[in-house]
């Protein structure tokens, strides 16, 4: 269970022309990629909840606080994909240093950060789409415009959605790069367009408190309350100092996919020099973005003014510009596409690695002859996702999904410290500063960010995992081609 892949045989296996992914990609193209997948549901629609539910105007602060988690953990994550540039980001790290059992977890566990990941966007799209059709006069019936405030109803165009970039995916890296160059395009600039013109409408008064008081949830009780909160007896409380570690563990979101740059590794030209500048180069462009939106935000109307859906045209509209909050609906909603897509394509790059090593079935790690894609596994997993995001809510998943990536950092930090031991002789293009300091400064942090999140969603992941380790035991464990070469 703790045999371990060595990196020359990882990096050999994608040698191999019929599981070989095609190498296209520069530095540019896999910071475009990040910052593709970055700016997403977490800006544009989780913003609006914390700063009215958890944090008020400091939810910059739970910005620069996740940001924080997330640059230690890009510089482990960093390390290790200019050490094993192959298919497969956490996955195939820990296979190289932890062994087969950990890295089976960490596979299983990306479904959450990935699969999930791409449902809970595609959701917060159809929200956006939905609102954008009801300006224009068009309105979906409710059965098929998603579940809300308890009531259910099928979310078509999130499953819709899915269905489409499952086959622009199938099709090819190539054309799904372009598309995504152009989405990228418009995201940012209506995130500038936030910043900049929203900037001439703050009030210095909806500053204050910068950090509201805290004060007792009212709603919240037994397994809703934040993990750490319950540990330490704390009646559990929204705003104050506390408050605003709750919000940085939600809009954490915010800041998923720049791990996902990793997956793309083994498609990337020159793997050593590119992907820790397109992890790091994203991750920073993101974090300076989000903390100015959220003070613009949170200073063009009062935080508790703040709407849900769609808070950052809203608050436009609040301030008497409806042009510029439909300008930035059709932006949201066009962005959001584009992270949906890179998180289905993270999903199925993990799964092709797993299934490429025997863990799952081989069938799915076949290439498509003529589109050089792992289309097996895009076709099963879309199709999965798409279920997923047709009927399920944004709340219930998103904070399964962070737990389950802030689970990934912490054992890719620990591998770092792992590699480094066993094998001092791999060439690192990039090396993690500070070893061991940063990678247990990283472990700790994402500890930190789990232990803010509802005891609910730790006993979802516990469960999640289990099941994993089952799968192993009776699957993976008499499958692995690792296992059988012996
Ligand atoms: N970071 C991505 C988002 O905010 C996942 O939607």
């Amino acid at each position: 269970m703790f045999r371990t892949k060595s990196v020359e045989q990882s990096l050999r296996d994608t040698e191999d022309p019929e599981f070989a992914l095609k190498k296209s990609l520069s530095a540019l193209d896999l910071t475009v990629f990040g910052v593709g997948v970055i700016i997403g549901t977490g800006i544009f629609v989780l913003t609006g909840k914390v700063a009215r539910d958890t944090a008020g105007p400091a939810t910059a602060l739970a910005f620069v606080v996740a940001g924080v988690v997330c640059a230690l953990a890009a510089l482990c994550y960093a390390e290790f994909a200019s050490t094993v540039p192959v298919a497969g980001s956490a996955y195939t790290f820990s296979y190289a240093s932890l062994g087969e059992l950990p890295a089976w977890i960490i596979g299983w566990d990306l479904v959450l950060e990935l699969a999930l990941g791409s449902a809970v966007v595609a959701v917060g799209w159809s929200g956006y789409l939905r609102s954008l059709l009801d300006t224009a006069g068009f309105h979906l019936p409710a059965a098929l415009s998603g579940t809300h405030d308890g009531t259910f109803g099928f979310d078509l165009l999130a499953c819709l959605l899915v269905l489409a970039l499952t086959g622009i995916l199938v099709a090819g890296m190539k054309l799904s790069s372009l598309i995504t160059n152009v989405i990228v395009a418009i995201k940012v600039t209506v995130v500038l367009i936030v910043i900049v013109v929203g900037a001439f409408f703050i009030k210095g008064a909806n500053y204050h408190p910068f950090v509201p008081p805290a004060k007792s949830t009212s709603g919240d009780s037994g397994l809703q309350a934040p993990l750490v909160q319950l540990i330490f007896g704390y009646t559990p409380t929204d705003f104050g100092v506390l408050g605003v570690f709750t919000a940085a563990a939600v809009v954490f979101f915010a800041f998923i996919g720049f791990d996902i740059v990793a997956t793309a590794a083994e498609e990337t030209r020159n793997p050593q020099r590119d992907v820790p500048r397109g992890i790091l180069g994203s991750l920073i462009i993101c974090t300076v973005l989000y903390v100015a939106v959220s003070l613009v935000v949170t200073g063009m109307q009062k935080y508790t003014a703040l709407t849900v859906d769609a808070p950052l045209a809203d608050a436009f509209k609040a301030v008497g510009h409806p042009f510029w909050a439909g300008l930035i609906s059709f932006g949201a909603a066009v962005g959001l596409t584009s992270v949906c897509m890179i998180l289905l394509l993270g999903q199925t790059r993990v799964f092709f690695a797993m299934s490429r090593d025997g863990l799952l079935p081989r069938t799915f790690s076949r290439v498509h002859p003529r589109f050089g894609t792992p289309y097996r596994s895009t076709l099963l997993l879309g199709s999965i996702v798409a279920a997923v995001a047709g009927f399920t809510s944004i709340d219930e998943l998103a904070s399964l999904v962070n737990i389950g990536t802030l689970f990934a950092f912490v054992v890719v930090a620990i591998g770092v410290v792992l590699l480094r031991r066993q094998r001092p002789d791999l060439p690192r293009s990039f090396r993690t500063p500070l070893v061991p300091f940063v990678p247990i400064a990283s472990v700790l942090a994402s500890l930190w960010l789990m232990l803010n999140l509802p005891a609910e969603t730790w006993l979802r992941f516990g469960i999640w995992m289990l099941v994993g380790v089952a799968v192993y035991l009776l699957y993976g464990r008499g499958h692995s081609r690792l296992g059988r070469s012996r």
